[in-house]
């Protein structure tokens, strides 16, 4: 299977977004923890936070949509119980399809036992997911649980899952993050909910907060710095959650890409999340001349919320380094494509950790831009475009990546024939509905 995306007529119109990925993410487990009822308006309903949705319902978890909200029943002073497998006393594994997120954050969730838990059983679990997510590091979770104590490991010796975890005991740490990992840090958090004594996690630059603000909202006791967060156990469940998530921007970030790029656009995206530890890509589109204004800005759960205008406008190239690659981590790929438009060089340094996204987002978007017609030369951490290029498009693989995917598409509407992305299942793990949306504003997308 495949899509077309055939040059565009200028975007024009209002659109509204599924809701935040990492926010979904953490708001379900979170839910799952409570004591009570949450529901979650406006929860993104894809293929990744789904595989999040069935691992609860394999830890006893009972949940249900109601409309476009999602209600959860919270296990609690009960704890996450172990699935099973038929028969045998061994647990059945949680599948984490293609999340890391949900692997990551699942972990830290499952390894500690909570003070309110007086029983001496240990649930254990085994997490695991696709042969993608099987290549990911989980090595950057495990150690610093096992340094709080947890039983958690490799299955198969290579840092990577499956995972065998067993809950346990946990004592708080200071832990010093050689990568800003806003996984890493939070399954650290997570687990430092029910530890004993405070947990502190430090990076070398600052990763998305959402966990922290999500916490400092439920009441949870959380200092969060620049670089640091600090959390202090619970003494009893988390309370039941009641918000609404707001939209993506790391969806967003296509239609700002693409209403940039394409001659003649204006576009409104509605309600979108503006944590500015997720929207580096804003600063970067100014930079490069966008004209990209934030409007009728309110809060949700403590997490900015509001209306970005994108007029498209001539680009030129600029350098995209140090703190400002983890506020717009998930961005690269389309950044790229917007390089390619803008008149000059775009260099992006320091962005080492995009090797270790959906797919090594260096290399495999260096050669699918390639075979479009784009010329980016590849570093070991980052890449550089010169544009303007008049490239005439051609058939480019997604790589079972939803960002690279939903790229190559945005790629299309700036081609000067077309271009047809394969395997494009995968845009249905972040962003369904990615066609018709781009398709009501003037794309063309077949
Ligand atoms: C996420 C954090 C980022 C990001 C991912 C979602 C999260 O990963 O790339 O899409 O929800 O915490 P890292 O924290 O590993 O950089």
């Amino acid at each position: 299977m495949s899509i077309r995306s055939q040059p565009a007529a200028p975007l024009r119109g209002a659109v509204s977004l599924p809701g935040d990925k990492s926010i979904s993410h953490r708001a379900a487990l979170m839910a799952a923890m409570a004591a009570g009822r949450s529901r979650i308006d406006g929860m993104l309903r894809a293929g990744v936070t789904q595989v999040m949705l069935n691992a609860l319902t394999g830890l006893r978890i009972e949940w249900s949509w109601e409309g476009e909200a999602l209600v959860v029943e919270g296990a609690g002073r009960r704890g996450f119980q172990s699935p099973s497998a038929e028969g045998a006393g061994e647990a059945k594994p949680l599948n984490c399809g293609n999340s890391a997120t949900t692997m990551r954050l699942l972990s830290g969730a499952l390894a500690g036992k909570p003070g309110w838990i007086s029983n001496s059983i240990r649930p254990e679990f085994i997490l695991d997911g696709s042969e993608q997510l099987q290549k990911r590091p989980m090595n950057r979770v495990i150690g610093p649980l096992c340094e709080m104590g947890a039983e958690i490991r490799s299955i198969e010796g290579t840092g990577c899952a499956p995972l065998a975890l067993r809950q346990s005991p946990l004592k708080g740490i200071e832990y010093r993050t050689p990568v800003a990992s806003a996984q890493v840090k939070s399954a650290v958090l997570l687990a430092g909910l029910s530890a004993s004594g405070s947990t502190l996690v430090e990076e070398p630059s600052p990763s998305r907060d959402h966990t922290e603000r999500l916490f400092s909202w439920l009441g949870v006791r959380v200092e969060a710095g620049q670089c640091r967060a600090r959390v202090f156990p619970l003494q009893e469940p988390l309370p039941p959650l009641t918000f609404k998530v707001p939209g993506d921007f790391s969806s967003a970030a296509f239609l700002l890409a693409a209403a940039a790029i394409v001659p003649g656009s204006d576009v409104l995206v509605q309600g979108v999340g503006l944590n500015p530890r997720r929207t580096g890509l804003l600063a970067v589109l100014r930079r490069m001349g966008a004209e990209i204004t934030a409007e009728a800005q309110t809060e949700s759960a403590g997490e900015p919320v509001g209306d970005l205008r994108v007029r498209a406008r001539p680009l030129k190239g600029t350098v995209v380094e140090g703190g400002e690659v983890v506020d717009m981590i998930d961005e690269f790929p389309v950044l790229a494509v917007a390089a390619a438009c803008a008149e000059g060089i775009t260099e992006v340094r320091h962005a080492a950790e995009l090797r270790h996204k959906e797919s090594d987002r260096i290399s495999v978007l260096a050669g699918e831009l390639r075979k479009l017609g784009i010329d980016i030369a590849e570093s070991p951490d980052g890449f550089s475009i010169r544009g303007p290029v008049k490239f005439p498009g051609g058939i480019a693989d997604g790589h079972g990546d939803h960002r690279l995917a939903m790229s190559l598409a945005v790629a299309g509407m700036v081609s000067q024939n077309a271009v047809a992305v394969e395997g494009p299942e995968c845009i249905a793990e972040s962003f369904p509905g990615f066609a018709r949306l781009f398709n009501s504003l003037g794309a063309r997308l077949e």
